[in-house]
């Protein structure tokens, strides 16, 4: 029987409750393929929808023999824009947070003031904003994600990969990062 307010949970219970979550969290790249699917009834005015967009990003990185956890974030950089527009990059980054490295995490969410460079002096903002990070060991790739494969993915011609072609790298990247029960259990 589940505890009814938290004070009074026991230890049991609390593993219980780890256990359930840590089987549910197993089912997370189902999860992110169905919101990469919202992202294909946005359009926003763009040329081509924002699951279109994501999918060119990851091909462009993929063909540049990127590593897979940067292809999946390639994948899944505007995943946000699901939730909101303007707080995307943050909650990209954040879903993706417990399945990459600190590096990669830092490029997603850090990857509007990068684009920045291309647009943002048409809208009065400063399109050097990305030299607030160029002390960090992920500049140099986050220029290259955001130049290469990100901004020029609004390309309806490009010859764009599949989402078939990308399960197997999001089912393994997005079951990587989830803790074991046996761990959290030893945590409690
Ligand atoms: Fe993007």
């Amino acid at each position: 029987m589940a505890f009814t307010r938290m004070d009074e949970g026991r230890v049991e219970q609390w593993v219980e409750i780890g256990r359930q979550v840590a089987a549910r969290q197993t089912r997370m790249p189902q999860v992110i393929k169905s919101m990469l699917l919202r992202l294909g009834e946005q359009m926003d005015g763009f040329a081509i929808d924002q699951l279109q967009h994501g999918l060119q990003t990851a091909t462009r990185a993929y063909r540049a023999g990127a590593a897979e956890e940067l292809i999946v974030a390639a994948l899944c950089h505007d995943i946000g824009k699901v939730i909101s527009v303007e707080n995307h990059p943050a909650i990209a980054a954040e879903i993706l947070k417990p399945y990459v490295s600190r590096d990669t995490y830092e490029i997603v969410r850090t990857h509007q003031d990068f684009q920045g460079r291309h647009y943002y002096a048409l809208m009065g903002k400063d399109p050097n904003a990305r030299r607030q990070y160029e002390n960090e060991a992920w500049y140099d790739l986050a220029c290259r994600f955001t130049d290469e494969w990100d901004q020029t993915s609004f390309d309806p011609a490009y010859e764009t990969l599949p989402l078939d072609f990308f399960e197997p790298m999001i089912d393994r990247v997005f079951t990587k990062g989830f803790i074991p029960v046996q761990e959290m259990e030893a945590k409690l």
